[in-house]
C-alpha cells in the first residue's frame, strides 16, 4: 500500500490510514459515511467525451433498488446490506470491485480514504 496520507483527515482517521498501509485490513478503515454518500453520485466527465459516469450510473442512487450495468444491460442486485446481507462480507471481492468500479467511473483507483468512505456509507443503507 502506498496511498498517500491526506492532510485534510482527522488525526484518528490518520492513524487509520498508517494502520491499512502497515497492512491491517483497509476496508476496516474509519470513513466518512457523508462523504461516500456525496461521492457516490458525483458525475465524472470522461475524456473521450462519453457520458459522466458516477456509482449510481450501474448501482442507481438507491442502494436498497437494484441496478442495471449501463454497458452490458445485466441486471446488479441491490448493493445495500439491509436488502443483501451478502454484501461487503467478502473483502476479496470488495477490493477486486473497488478496483474496476474507480478505474471505470473515475478514471483512476480510489484512495484507501475514498474507498474506506464508499464502504461507510453502502454499510449504513
Ligand atoms: C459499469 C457499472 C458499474 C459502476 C459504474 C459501478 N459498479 Fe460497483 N459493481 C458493478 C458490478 C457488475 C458488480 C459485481 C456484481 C455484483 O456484486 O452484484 C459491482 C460490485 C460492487 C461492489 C461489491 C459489493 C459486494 O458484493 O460486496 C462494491 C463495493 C461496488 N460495486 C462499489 C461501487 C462503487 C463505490 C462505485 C463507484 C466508484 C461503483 N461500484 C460503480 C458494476 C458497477
Amino acid at each position: 500500500m502506498t496511498q498517500p496520507t491526506s492532510s485534510r483527515r482527522t488525526p484518528a482517521l490518520g492513524a487509520a490510514l498508517l494502520l491499512a498501509a502497515a497492512g491491517a485490513a483497509p476496508v476496516a478503515l474509519a470513513g466518512d459515511a457523508a462523504a461516500g454518500a456525496a461521492a457516490w453520485v458525483r458525475e465524472h466527465s470522461q475524456r473521450n467525451g462519453g457520458p459522466a459516469r458516477s456509482c449510481a450510473t450501474c448501482h442507481t442512487p438507491d442502494l436498497t433498488q437494484p441496478g442495471q450495468h449501463v454497458r452490458t444491460g445485466k441486471p446488479i442486485e441491490p448493493l445495500a446490506p439491509s436488502v443483501k446481507p451478502e454484501r461487503l462480507t467478502d473483502q476479496a471481492k470488495v477490493e477486486k470491485w473497488l478496483r474496476r468500479n474507480c478505474r471505470w467511473t473515475l478514471g483512476r483507483e480510489c484512495t484507501a480514504a475514498e474507498k474506506a468512505d464508499f464502504l461507510a456509507y453502502i454499510r449504513t443503507q
